[in-house]
């Protein structure tokens, strides 16, 4: 039966399962210049001329800085079981080394005590995007001391709140800082050198194994340390050898690049070995391994669309279509003989295919890929044009089948064995889209951008009736 069919049986969940909504700091927060916080890559980015839509940046975003206590009473109110957050870098240590700032601090500590007030599990991102500036401007994540830059960090977020929360991740979706940051450059800090991407993956990794162990130190045991990986579900356009192989480069270069060094400890041989005209590596020293391939307590997964792909002969003039934005330059270091298609199907206003087989698929290889390791889906949603009614409702039936057709999918892999404890809606609420400014809007919570108020969409209401049955509901009833 296709995934999006109504089924007679109820699709139910198991009782521990938390059902969550993820943002992330730059993305909501606001409030750049206040109680010492210093610009970020995405606060030079967004200011420089050009690099998003309309030159929106996240200068005020949609003000959580201010109303999170607010936004924390609306989760309660939709029955959330939990949230992941990430902490803005440049907003606990402005110079990104050195001692840390209170009152930064102060604003997470109040953050996580409303959350955990009203029930809700607070869930850490560490790092999502944000670097402070000033590590950029000494090299950045090319520079192999921005790692260690990240674990002080990690220690002093630890230290403060690792009493108090106990789930963190280290990094979100290193494979877009890297690839996106400083190859295709669409993404802060906008550069477009396909060798120092693959440096900046290096020192992302070395970045989250330095991180754990940090965290490790200093925070209670019972704590879970995990990172979140956009993991992609590559497939290709025919069985023919040339298409598989396609694949099996970009897998290693989204997926084995990350979860190489960090499940195995070992860069796949068949990325050394494609990418030896990029770099030669030498930025891998003695014991960096070692120090990635630390033990993980949970597995984070964003999942959106698949990646479809063949040989570049296959069609060579046709646009690369990976979904990423539009570059001149590709954030896919040395694979020049790989053309990357639109997966047919329905598409999200972003124009990414719909495809819950695919979140499916991913959630079963992780499953054997990394047996015994707890999963969670970290990240699933989509954007729309969602508009008020004239009643002021927002209604959003094409996101409520987006949601109804992957936790589906994610309720028929627990059938097949496999240990996902949780979901993480993206997004909360609207907010600001990367270099998309606040075109696309992924929340389950409509904001009014010109007054900031917040209206939960259809979308909200259906999944908060998920959240307090455990049980999907209907499509019609919403
Ligand atoms: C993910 C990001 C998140 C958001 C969604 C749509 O790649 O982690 O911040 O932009 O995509």
């Amino acid at each position: 039966m296709p995934e999006s069919a109504q089924t007679a049986n109820p699709v139910t969940f198991p009782p521990a399962f938390l059902w969550g909504a993820a943002t992330s700091a730059y993305q909501i927060e606001g409030a750049v210049r206040e109680d010492g916080r210093t610009p970020s890559i995405w606060d030079t980015f967004s200011h420089t001329p050009g690099k998003t839509a309309g030159g929106e940046t996240g200068d005020i975003a949609v003000d959580h800085y201010h109303r999170y206590r607010d936004d924390v009473a609306l989760m309660a109110e939709l029955g959330l079981t939990a949230y992941r957050f990430s902490i803005s870098w440049s907003r606990v240590q402005p110079t990104g080394r050195g001692p840390a700032v209170q009152v930064g601090l102060d604003f997470y500590r109040r953050l996580v005590d409303e959350l955990l007030a009203k029930g809700i599990k607070p869930a850490i991102t560490l790092y999502h995007w944000d670097l402070p500036q000033e590590l950029e401007d000494a090299g950045g994540w090319p520079e192999r001391d921005t790692a260690y830059r990240f674990a002080e960090y990690a220690q002093i977020v630890g230290e403060a709140l690792g009493d108090r929360v106990e789930q963190w991740i280290t990094l979100n979706e290193p494979w877009c800082s890297a690839f996106l940051g400083y190859g295709s450059g669409v993404h802060a800090p906008g550069r477009t050198d396909p060798a120092a991407s693959l440096k900046a993956a290096h020192h992302l990794n070395l970045a989250h194994g330095l991180g754990t162990t940090a965290l490790r130190s200093v925070m209670p045991t019972r704590n879970s340390v995990a990172i979140s990986l956009n993991s992609s579900v590559v497939r290709p356009l025919s069985q023919t050898p040339g298409d598989l192989a396609a694949v099996r480069k970009i897998d290693d270069l989204a997926n084995g690049v990350f979860h190489g060094p960090i499940l195995r400890g070992a860069y796949p041989e068949t990325l050394l070995t494609a990418t030896s005209k990029v770099t030669d590596w030498s930025y891998v020293l003695d014991g960096d391994l070692r120090a990635i391939h630390q033990p993980l307590d949970a597995l984070g997964l964003n999942y959106y669309t698949p990646t479809l792909v063949s040989a570049a002969d296959a069609d060579p003039k046709a646009p690369r279509a990976d979904g990423h934005g539009a570059s001149d330059h590709s954030p896919w270091p040395g694979a020049e003989d790989v053309a990357f298609h639109q997966t047919p199907g329905e598409r999200t206003e972003m124009g990414w295919t719909i495809d819950p087989t695919g979140l499916h698929d991913l959630i079963m290889r992780y499953t054997k890929e990394a047996p015994g390791l707890p999963l969670y889906i970290t990240e699933n949603g989509a954007a729309y044009d969602d508009k008020p009614d004239s009643d002021g409702r927002v209604h959003d039936p094409e996101r409520i089948a987006y949601l109804h057709g992957h936790l589906r999918a994610v309720r028929r892999a627990i059938a097949e064995g496999a240990d996902i404890r949780g979901y993480y809606l993206w997004s909360l609420m609207d907010n600001f889209e990367w270099a998309y400014g606040y075109e696309k809007r992924f929340g389950a919570v409509y904001v009014d951008y010109a007054t900031l108020a917040r209206t939960p969409k259809s979308s909200a209401l259906w999944y908060s009736q998920a959240a307090r049955t455990g049980t999907l509901p209907a499509l019609e009833t919403a």
